[in-house]
């Protein structure tokens, strides 16, 4: 097995991975176990990095153009760029993450400068399906909800926060949202540790999840 469960002699940073589709839950379980383990042992020592931000630069597209890019599929994301990131981190080293937009379907000219931390949660439709990504892993979790329930709440979220019109948000869906899900989203779940049904409010998932992760911390 390539992918440690457990943390290995000169390791100091968790990676716990949240993967499943687009709207099942993934950001309101990483925001949960964020703040609960914030709280509860009493650090700054951890954060979120989320698998948009690596959304690959369109800068050089036009916005017709920009529109039509697949960003479902993994070649959409620059994962060599998180995974050197995460190695980075992990060396103790300090990186710049670039920041996403989503309305203007491209990154932003800023970025998040963002320390080693203890505990790392990622969370991003694809992680599972990059080997190298789930090398650098130690906990990984699939939330398994609904599709239908998914595509109501992206529905909703993209109206209202990711500046999307109804019509384009049911075409972008069919095209490559569903496809892309079941060709790889979908798949990837067999690398994950942990299968969460009922997506993001599946309280005894996140308290085995955090458990899971003060294990690991007491380890060191
Ligand atoms: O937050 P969530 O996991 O839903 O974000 C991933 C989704 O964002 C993908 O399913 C992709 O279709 C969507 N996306 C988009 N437009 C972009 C970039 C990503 O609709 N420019
Ligand atoms: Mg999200």
């Amino acid at each position: 097995m390539s992918r440690q469960s457990q943390l290995t002699e000169n390791e100091s940073c968790i990676v716990i991975a949240i993967a499943g589709a687009s709207a099942s839950g993934k950001s309101l379980i990483a925001s949960t176990i964020y703040k609960e383990l914030k709280e509860e042992l009493g650090q700054d020592d951890i954060g979120i990095i989320s698998e948009d931000a690596y959304y690959r630069d369109q800068t050089h597209l036009a916005m017709e153009e920009r529109i039509k890019t697949n960003y479902d599929h993994p070649s959409s994301m620059d994962h060599a760029l998180l995974v050197s990131q995460l190695k980075a981190l992990k060396q103790g080293q300090s990186v710049n993450i670039p920041e996403y937009d989503y309305t203007e379907h491209n990154r932003k000219p800023t970025v998040t400068h963002f320390s080693p931390k203890r505990i790392i949660i990622l969370e991003g439709i694809l992680l599972l399906t990059d080997e190298e990504i789930r090398n650098e892993i130690n906990v990984s979790i699939f939330v398994d909800a609904p599709l239908d329930i998914c595509f109501i709440r992206r529905l909703k979220r993209d109206m209202q926060e990711r500046g999307r019109s109804l019509e384009s948000v049911v075409s972008q869906y069919r095209k490559t949202v569903r496809p892309m899900f079941l060709q790889f989203v979908e798949p990837s779940k067999q690398y994950a540790d942990i299968i969460v049904p009922k997506g993001g409010k599946n309280r005894i998932a996140i308290n085995i999840l955090k458990a899971q992760i003060k294990q690991l911390l007491k380890q060191k």
